[in-house]
């Protein structure tokens, strides 16, 4: 039998559930996570997402922070490990990659953590941060829409901070924020990851 072709970001993964487990430690946290086939990250935890873990700045305390494009919900659990006090709200499209983060939320006692899809975040809702290994396989024209949709929602001052694998185009990608009026720095260079830190230009 052959196995459906699937991509990390479809809604509904064709390709058949197989669970695995993967561990995370970063600082003091030490967590064990369910992946899926069809999901982002579903052999072990992705390089790029432990560059951003290791090498971002921690999250507020307190306030509204997002995780765009959560898959299994890695950087989401540990940003609310981190701050207990804040919002994480993890976001994706995939619903089996969304099932997963709630599961790996509710196991590592993560309960402030809101699990939802793009459209059911409110049109009014603000961030105080945005962590954010972005989903660069969707293509350059859907990645920049998605960029433009969220980066504008930071509050005043506020920083996103964007993983980008160099061989992807992190260098591109920061000189077309920049074209757009985003003030970008790269924070870190990494094992051919670049962490980049947007902010609304001042
Ligand atoms: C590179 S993966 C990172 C997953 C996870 N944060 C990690 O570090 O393992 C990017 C994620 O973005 C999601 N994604 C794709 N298009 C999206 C969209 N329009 N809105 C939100 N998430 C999206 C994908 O489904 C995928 O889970």
């Amino acid at each position: 039998m052959s196995i459906p072709k699937t991509q990390y970001f479809e809604a509904q993964p064709a390709v058949p559930s197989r669970p695995r487990t993967v561990r995370l430690r970063i600082g003091e946290l030490d967590l064990t996570l369910q992946t899926d086939r069809g999901v982002f990250g579903s052999k072990g935890v992705d390089l790029g997402t432990r560059v951003l873990l290791q090498e971002a700045p921690p999250p507020p305390l307190k306030g509204e922070v997002l995780d765009l494009g959560c898959g299994y919900g890695p950087i989401a659990i540990v940003l609310a490990k981190l701050a207990p006090g804040a919002r994480i709200w993890a976001v994706d499209v995939n619903e089996r990659a969304l099932e997963l983060t709630r599961a790996n939320a509710e196991a590592a006692g993560a309960a402030n953590i809101t699990v939802c899809t793009p459209d059911t975040v409110p049109d009014e809702a603000r961030f105080d941060a945005i962590y954010s290994n972005p989903p660069v396989r969707v293509g350059k024209g859907p990645l920049h829409s998605l960029l433009l949709e969220w980066l504008p929602r930071l509050n005043p001052g506020c920083a996103a901070y964007l993983v980008v694998q160099r061989n992807l185009g992190s260098d591109s990608l920061a000189k077309w924020l920049a074209e757009q009026g985003f003030a970008v720095r790269r924070l870190k260079s990494k094992k051919g990851y670049r962490i980049l830190e947007v902010k609304a230009a001042p």
